[in-house]
């Protein structure tokens, strides 16, 4: 064989392998069935790097002293976090500051010093100031909204500890640095029906709510909001519909759409919770399926209970095209990892947002003396009292 030949041939081989090395890349995988039924999930390690940096966990502030006042005695208008001692209280402010509005900071929620126009005045960086004299007004629909979500907090890591289970949220979990989260959803723009081609089920279309597939995008209204109870299932149990029977072909769809978000919200194929032998047979399902059961009952309270009712209290550029309060879903919360943050509790860091409290009343005044009772040392005498007696010397 001629020298050319060889050489050629060699750098053939060499451009074949190198090509079949460039074609894969490392792995790693996760087992979630018994060996040999495929429920697998891979993920390369790139992928696997990219989620770990989109979760770092910003550190905890140092802890504050537990004693001392209660915040409904130490301020004039708290009504969720009185039960707090004001030092908690404090550092609890500072922390969603950070989680909710890093750069704006206290004037996102608290009403700004006005100057003698009215007009908020600003620091040379071009940041609102809050007015420290003015914390207890309800001015602005940013505190309002911010109460009702530490309300929404608290219900989340005291009731639905089925899904969030010791590990829990805080508002980081949502915004992570936001004050609108990244991940919400609203209702769809209904399709008008048009003649001869009539309504396309909200379907066909490119749609991130369904993962991109070709299925109906409007299963978030269909099953993630209102009704507490309605289990989703496809399988009929009778030949005709009826009440019992509500898997019809457009439930159908929309549960796998639900099914392709529940998917690409925690980053993971659909045998991270079925057997693929059977999608319905709950035996044979691995237990993070009813963790995710759990998930959408808790989805369905979030929207039905905290977040559709604010509606009012947002102003009109937060609601959606067909003028909707902004909702939540599992990415809101998941972001594309199997766990929030891969698992990391920060709620243990801010045990103060554990589970509601019962708010304790404010400390009445004390009350005066009663009647022809000595009156305490140094007090003042009461008027027209007569003037003590000069000491003797
Ligand atoms: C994301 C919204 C938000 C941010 C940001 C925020 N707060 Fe608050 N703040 C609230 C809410 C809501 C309440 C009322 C809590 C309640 O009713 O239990 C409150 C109440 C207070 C009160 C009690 C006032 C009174 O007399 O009733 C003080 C003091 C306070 N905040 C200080 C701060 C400081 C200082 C900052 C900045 C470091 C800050 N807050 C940032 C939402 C916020
Ligand atoms: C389950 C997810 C979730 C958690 C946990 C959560 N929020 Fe929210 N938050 C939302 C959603 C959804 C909205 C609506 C988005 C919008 O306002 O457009 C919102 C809106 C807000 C807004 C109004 C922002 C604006 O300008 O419209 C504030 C302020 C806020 N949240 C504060 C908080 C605070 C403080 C906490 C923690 C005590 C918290 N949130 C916890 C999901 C969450
Ligand atoms: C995070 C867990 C999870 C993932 C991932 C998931 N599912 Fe589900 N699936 C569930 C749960 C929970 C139910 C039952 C829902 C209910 O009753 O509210 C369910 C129900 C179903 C049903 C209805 C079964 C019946 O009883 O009629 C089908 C079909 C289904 N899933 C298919 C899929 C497909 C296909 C995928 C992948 C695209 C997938 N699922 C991904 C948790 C999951
Ligand atoms: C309020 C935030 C929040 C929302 C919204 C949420 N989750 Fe979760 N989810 C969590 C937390 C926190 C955990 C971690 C619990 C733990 O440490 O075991 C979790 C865990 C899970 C797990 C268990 C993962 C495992 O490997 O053990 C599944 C499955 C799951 N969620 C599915 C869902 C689905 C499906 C939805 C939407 C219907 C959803 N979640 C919505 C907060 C949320």
């Amino acid at each position: 064989m001629s020298p050319f030949l060889k050489a050629s041939g060699v750098f053939v081989a060499l451009l074949l392998t190198s090509g079949v090395v460039l074609a894969f890349e490392r792995t790693s995988s996760f087992q979630m069935g018994h060996p040999g039924v495929g429920m697998d999930l891979v993920q390369t390690n790139k992928e696997l790097e990219a989620k770990v940096q989109a979760n770092k966990v910003p550190a905890a502030l140092p802890a504050a002293s537990s004693d001392g006042q209660l915040a409904v005695d130490a301020y004039k208008n708290v009504q969720v976090l009185g039960h707090l001692s004001s030092g908690d209280f404090t550092r609890l402010m500072t922390a969603i500051t950070t989680w909710v509005a890093p750069e704006q900071g206290c004037a996102y929620c608290h009403a700004p010093v006005k100057d003698a126009n009215g007009n908020p005045e600003k620091d040379e960086d071009g940041y609102i100031i809050a007015d420290t004299n003015n914390l207890h007004s309800d001015e602005l629909y940013a505190k309002r909204v911010a109460r009702r979500m530490l309300q929404m907090t608290m219900q989340i890591n005291g009731e639905w500890q089925p899904h969030v289970k010791a590990t829990g949220v805080t508002c980081y979990t949502c915004h992570r640095g936001n004050p609108v989260p990244q991940y919400i959803w609203f209702n769809g723009t209904p399709v008008e029906g048009r003649p001869m081609i009539g309504s396309n089920g909200s379907q066909n279309g490119p749609s991130l709510k369904v993962g991109l597939a070709s299925l109906p995008s409007d299963s978030f209204e269909t099953y993630l909001r209102g009704d507490a109870t309605a289990n989703i299932r496809v399988i009929s149990k009778s030949a005709l519909p009826d009440e019992a029977n509500v898997a019809t072909v457009k439930s159908t769809e929309q549960t796998y759409g639900l099914m392709m978000h529940m998917s690409t919200s925690l980053g993971v194929n659909c045998t991270y919770c079925h057997n693929s032998r059977s999608m319905a047979e709950w035996s044979t399902s691995p237990p993070t399926r009813n963790t995710a059961w759990y998930g959408i009952r808790m989805v369905r309270e979030l929207n039905r209970e905290y977040l559709e009712p604010l509606h009012d209290t947002y102003p009109a550029n937060r609601l959606g095209p067909t003028g909707d309060a902004p909702k939540a879903n599992c990415t809101t919360c998941h972001q594309g990892a199997f766990k929030p943050l891969l698992g990391v509790s920060m709620l243990k860091d801010y045990q103060v947002l554990a589970a509601a409290k019962t708010q304790p009343a404010k400390t009445p005044p004390p009350e005066p003396a009663p009647e022809g009772a000595p009156a305490p040392e140094g007090a003042p005498a009461p008027e027209g009292a007569a003037p003590p007696a000069p000491a003797t010397p």
